[in-house]
């Protein structure tokens, strides 16, 4: 979270006092005032709250305030009452050292509020869960329940706790609650009977008759109406702002969290319902015949009704109050009780009923809360009565006066004195600062022999007529000389003139003030007795928690022996808290009330200055900014911060005192921030320690980062390492797992070639061999032939034996038909065709079986003589026998005469046109190339005779001639000739068919070429 304020930061006045210049009275009061005037009710004094009560709500208490003080430096945030309890917790929970929480201060001062406060952040901070937060739970609802039945309204506090409360909470290893235990002391039981003006009784009274509900006061046989019951003052019994029906709910529900049974919290209302039929009780005279007077019950309806209650026989309780039985040795006398006794023991019945069920709520809390008994860390919560000076001050006063007179002393045992006394036991230099010690009056009251309380007890125990003017008159004797003890009639004369104090009376310089005690009623209190007829008209009660609070009522168990006086007993009880308080680490909270009003918003100075002077405030900030803020034996010291400095981290290997030196030195820290004691240092400053614990925070940050790093490296090293030798493992196999598949495959591959090489080797061998065994049997066979009847076979000649004797029919067969066969190719080779493609020659066949392959042989070769022939033809030659092949596929077998043309070569110039100067001008007339020059008779058609006419054929046209002139008789295109015809005889007729024209002249010419050849082109 964000820091938003620090000590120094945005501060109201002075957050601290030790900061505060110039240090006076006026300017502690006026920094007091201006901080309460803009609500900062808390500033310290060093580590000491001082709280000044706001009689208003504060939006400082709420959860998110909770979370700013978490876990913060006790300076780093402005002055609160959390940031102490957060302290005083993690020093708990880190350190491991007990603490004490001191809240002191005068009555309406705050202490209950600030203990509350204390509780609900520790509650708000420690761990959490079920189990945790029950015990949570039972711990602060504990408070509702004991402040119904302990507190009441005084006239300076309308919630004023009328019984001191300690209570150990206590934790476990984390620091989560378990539980606690309760103390407490004294409770005003005299408010029981009685209160002062402007006061009521405790609180449980009013809340009862105002919120139980119409049953259950029917069962309790109570009204609602307050003035009904004699113990109830009237004039104050509503209080402003105090919902006593809302509070009895809250009351009941807390007693349900707590763990009360409904029918123990059914026992403890009837308790409470029959201290005021008690009250309500009274008494007439009645005389007897010795001239006494007796008491009698007045009305005995009350009486009755509370005998119900409490399953009392009605008789018994009756006599008890009329007649008082005194126990001596073996004896037993029996007196009367007047008036005024029978309400005494009315009263002393009615407050020792109360009280005793206040001891016993205490025990059921403690029950419901208690941890078994190992070793816990605790923490103390002190909230008790403050120091009370009322106008009229009695035994209870005194009582609660000497608890704060211990209380101061602790303080100042555990601040000043202590803290001085260590700087000269350290060493340091150091000017002593003045301060009140009060021992003195401590001792005043205290001490055995000549102490207040032991003369009182002493008055008590002895024979004879004891009064309270017998133990003023003691007092005056022993403590006439005591300088703060004042009285009338002391061998002091110095008072006898002082009439401000009362004869009855003797005055306590405390050290918040004087006191003046009024001794009536001293000797009552202190022996607090019961008669034992009450209390065994308690224990014959049938009602478990009546009997259980009257265990000295049991007949069985008559004790002769006196009870212990209540001064002793809160000597005592005391005693233990102080002995307690001492092991433990204090935190102290210094109530202080800001004026009598109960109002807010009012702070009267000499009221508050009055409060700052007997609390020692002054002398505590002298202390302070005379001394230092924080000390601690070199060897924590250097363990705590050893890492602050390469020299001293991560061992100091010297003294201890000399790694600090070296420590403080390389942080350059201000040599007069520190002093080097004989065994611890000392820092004067907050802040310094504040920096020392910065700077190890960020280290120790480091560090974490630093081991983590490390831890890291190596983790991911053994695991890297790890993975890096299974990698090789896995190669390994790997790699060997593949060499083995390879291996397998070439030795599989390597088989295969062997295996095919042999069968390879084998097959060629086999071939071999059966070859040479054929040639064998083929020469055995020839032989055989040859030899006409003989056959050899490998095993030798076998003479005389027929043909194919040793051998199988099908090889004799296969071996004559290879005979044949040579025979047939040898005499095809003899006798060849020749290379002539018109030869037509070719062997007869000599066997009948090879018919077929002596066909194809002949094509074969025939085909093969072609292309021979074909090849040796030059490209003119070539063109020759194209012409010739055309001419064949138009002549051969249509025209008689083809065939003998077919062996003349083919001219078409033949009148060689070009060379012959007769025809010259014929052949100048035809542009182009001649293809075909010949005579041709022309047949005319009309008498059938023939002329001798030049035929030229070019690509285009062809012409007709005279054969002696050479004119052109006729020159034809050829697209205008149709057709040409020609006999199948062998003469050399032609006939062109022309197109047909106007002219019918040249519609069609016969022609008889004269050559017979040139006609048709073979
Ligand atoms: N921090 C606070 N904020 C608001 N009101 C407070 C605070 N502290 C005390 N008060 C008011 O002051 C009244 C008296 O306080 P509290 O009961 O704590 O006094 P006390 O010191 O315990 O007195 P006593 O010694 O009589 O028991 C409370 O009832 C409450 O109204
Ligand atoms: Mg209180």
């Amino acid at each position: 979270m964000e820091v938003k304020t620090s000590l120094l930061d945005n501060m109201i006045g002075v957050g601290d006092m030790v900061l505060l210049e110039p240090l006076s009275e006026d300017s502690f009061l006026e920094n007091l005032r201006n901080r309460f005037d803009h609500n900062e009710i808390y500033t310290y004094i060093g580590s000491v709250v001082i709280s000044v009560n706001p009689y208003r709500s504060l939006p400082i208490f709420t959860p998110e305030k909770v979370e700013e003080y978490r876990n913060r430096n006790f300076y780093e945030l402005s002055p609160h009452i959390y940031a102490l309890a957060d302290e005083a917790y993690r020093s708990l929970r880190d350190q491991d050292k007990d603490q004490c929480i001191l809240i002191t201060g005068e009555s309406g001062a705050g202490k209950t509020e600030a203990s509350k406060l204390v509780m609900s952040y520790v509650a708000a901070v420690c761990g959490k869960g079920q189990e945790v937060n029950k015990v949570k739970e039972q711990l602060l609802q504990s408070n509702p329940v004991l402040e119904a039945f302990g507190n009441a309204k005084t006239v300076r506090n309308d919630n004023s706790s009328r019984f001191g409360k300690y209570m150990d909470i206590e934790f476990d290893f984390k620091g989560d609650p378990l539980g606690g235990v309760i103390s407490n002391y004294l409770l005003e039981k005299s408010r029981v009977v009685k209160q002062p003006r402007g006061e009521r009784n405790f609180h449980i009274f009013y809340q009862l008759l105002s919120g139980a509900s119409e049953d259950t006061l029917k069962k309790l046989k109570l009204g609602r109406d307050f003035s009904k019951y004699n113990y109830l003052s009237l004039d104050s019994a509503t209080v402003n702002g105090l919902d006593d029906a809302a509070n009895f709910r809250t009351v009941r529900n807390a007693m349900q969290i707590v763990g009360f049974m409904e029918d123990e919290v059914q026992s403890v209302l009837e308790l409470v319902a029959a201290v005021l039929k008690l009250g309500n009780i009274e008494f007439k005279p009645e005389s007897r015949c010795n001239g006494f007077d007796e008491s009698r019950v007045k009305d005995k309806n009350d009486l009755k009704e509370m005998c119900e209650l409490l399953g009392i026989e009605q008789s018994v309780l009756e006599r008890a109050f009329s007649y008082r039985t005194v126990e001596a040795k073996m004896e037993k006398v029996s007196t009367t009780l007047n008036v005024a006794q029978a309400y005494y023991a009315r009263d002393a019945l009615a407050k020792n009923l109360y009280s005793r069920l206040f001891s016993w709520l205490v025990t059921r809390i403690n029950e419901s809360i208690k941890v078994a008994k190992t070793r816990h860390k605790v923490m103390g919560v002190l909230d008790i009565y403050g120091f009370e000076i009322f106008e009229d001050n009695s035994f209870e006063q005194f009582i609660i006066n000497y608890c704060n007179e211990k209380l101061q002393q602790i303080f100042i045992e555990l601040t000043l004195r202590e803290e001085q006394e260590e700087y000269v036991r350290e060493g340091i230099e150091w000017t002593n600062i003045e301060y009140f010690n009060n021992a003195i009056i401590c001792d005043l009251i205290e001490n055995n022999q000549n102490g207040i309380l032991a003369m009182l007890d002493e008055e008590c125990l002895r024979p004879g007529t004891v009064t309270d003017d017998t133990f003023l008159d003691k007092l005056n004797t022993v403590c006439a000389e005591h300088q703060h003890f004042e009285s009338r009639l002391s061998k002091n004369s110095k008072f006898l003139t002082d009439h401000s104090l009362p004869h009855s009376c003797f005055r306590i310089q405390h050290y918040a003030g004087k006191v003046l005690y009024r001794v009536e009623g001293f000797v009552d209190k202190n022996n607090d007795l019961l008669y034992r007829d009450l209390s065994q008209a308690m224990y014959k009660a049938n009602h478990s928690l009546i009997k259980q609070l009257f265990p000295e009522g049991n007949p069985a168990k008559v004790n002769l022996k006196r009870p212990p006086t209540a001064g002793f007993q809160f000597k005592a009880s005391v005693g233990t808290l102080m002995r307690n308080l001492q092991t433990k680490n204090p935190n102290y909270i210094r109530c202080i009330k800001p004026n009598d009003k109960k109002a807010a918003h009012i702070f009267t100075e000499s009221l508050v200055r009055h409060q700052v002077r007997y609390l020692g405030l002054m002398e505590n900030v002298r202390v302070r900014r005379a001394g230092y803020a924080f000390r601690q034996p070199y060897e924590p010291c250097l363990e705590r911060y050893k890492m602050l400095c390469k020299q001293t981290w991560p061992h100091w290997r010297g003294p201890a005192r000399e790694g600090v030196e070296v420590l403080m030195a390389d942080l350059q820290v201000p040599a007069e921030e520190l002093s080097y004691g004989r065994s611890k240092i000392f820092i004067r400053n907050p802040r310094t320690l504040f920096f020392l614990e910065e700077r190890r925070r960020q280290c120790l940050q480091d560090l974490a980062t630093l081991i983590q790093k490390i831890y890291r490296g190596w983790k991911c090293r053994t695991q890297f390492l790890l993975l890096k030798k299974s990698q090789v493992v896995v190669a390994a196999w790997y790699r060997r797992f593949a060499q083995q598949k390879k291996y397998q495959k070439i030795k599989s591959a390597t088989i295969m070639v062997q295996s095919f090489t042999r069968g390879w080797k084998a097959r060629k061998l086999l071939r071999e061999l059966k070859y040479q065994k054929r040639c064998e049997e083929a020469v055995t066979t020839i032989a055989a032939f040859w030899h006409g009847t003989q056959v050899i076979t490998r095993r030798g000649p076998a003479r005389h034996r027929p043909l194919g004797t040793g051998l199988s029919c099908h090889t004799v067969l296969i071996l004559r038909v290879c005979v044949q066969m040579q025979k047939y190719f040898l005499g095809l080779k003899k006798n060849m065709p020749s290379m002539s493609p018109i030869d037509k020659n070719w062997p007869a066949r000599p066997y009948l079986f090879l018919d077929g392959a002596h066909r194809e042989l002949r094509r074969i070769f025939h085909h093969w003589r072609c292309k021979k022939y074909r090849s040796q033809f030059t490209e003119e030659k070539k063109a020759v026998y194209e012409e010739k092949l055309e001419a064949s596929e138009i002549f051969k077998d249509k025209k008689a005469l083809y065939p003998s043309s077919v062996s003349q070569p083919f001219k078409g110039d033949y009148l060689e046109i070009s060379k012959n100067p007769k025809y010259q001008k014929l052949h100048s007339a035809v542009d182009e190339k001649v293809l075909l020059a010949d005579v041709v008779n022309k047949i005319n058609r009309a008498n059938g005779k023939g002329a001798a006419r030049i035929f030229l054929l070019t690509k285009n046209s062809f012409v007709l001639a005279d054969q002696k002139t050479g004119q052109v008789k006729a020159s034809v295109p050829l697209p205008d000739l149709t057709s040409v015809s020609v006999s199948t005889q062998s003469d050399g007729f032609f006939a062109l068919k022309l197109k047909e024209v106007r002219e019918p002249r040249t519609a069609r010419a016969v022609m008889s070429s004269v050559s017979g050849a040139t006609a048709i082109r073979g």
